[in-house]
């Protein structure tokens, strides 16, 4: 995008790809070549139980976001939260969430977020959960203002202490 350019919101969609969509490659290329490949696609395909949401332009991908439906529970090493009636409580849990530099604080990344609490909504999950390092500011800014609950956590990466938070949020109409 040139330097300069307005970002007209209005005129951007969230929309949800998978490996069927004619420009799912391009998706490829863009999380492969910002380095978030793993967790993210399996060979170049869709990983199970993933959604991908994803801010097209004509010309190219401002953003996306990959988030996985899955029980609330095993992903720590931890039995699977029930409700009182036993039933499953699934959760929303965010992977990746990436917007393209020249577009940045344009209200995209906030959209994607509020696209994955619809979402999970949609799909009858309890909450939306994620982890971030410390140094992902503006992510932290997008959550707080969100409302999402804040647990402080470390977390080991290749062998190294990461200071972060698991950003947690109840989702409105979940089950
Ligand atoms: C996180 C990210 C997706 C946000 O995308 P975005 O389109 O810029 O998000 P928005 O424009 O909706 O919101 C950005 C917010 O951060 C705030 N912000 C920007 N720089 C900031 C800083 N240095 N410190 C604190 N807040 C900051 C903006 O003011 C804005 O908040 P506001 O709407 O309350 O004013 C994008 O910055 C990104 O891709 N970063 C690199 C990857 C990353 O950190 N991913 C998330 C964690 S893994």
């Amino acid at each position: 995008m040139a330097r300069g350019t307005v970002i007209d919101l209005n005129r951007l969609s969230i929309e949800q790809w998978d490996a069927t969509h004619l420009r799912w490659p391009e998706l490829v290329h863009y999380i492969q070549h910002e380095d978030l490949a793993v967790g993210v696609i399996e060979d170049e395909r869709p990983v199970p139980d993933a959604r991908y949401l994803v801010v097209p332009t004509a010309s190219e991908i401002a953003g996306f976001l990959m988030l996985i439906i899955q029980p609330i529970g095993p992903e720590m090493d931890c039995p699977i939260l029930q409700s009182s009636a036993g039933i499953p409580l699934l959760e929303a849990k965010i992977r990746a969430f990436h917007v393209r530099e020249g577009y940045r604080n344009h209200g995209i990344g906030t959209a994607l977020q509020q696209a994955v609490l619809q979402t999970a909504a949609r799909c009858g999950c309890y909450q939306v959960r994620s982890w971030s390092a410390s140094t992902r500011a503006s992510n932290y800014a997008i959550k707080v203002k969100l409302g999402f609950a804040a647990h402080p956590s470390p977390r080991t990466i290749r062998g190294v202490v990461v200071p972060g938070i698991y950003w947690i949020k109840r989702v409105d109409g979940g089950c």
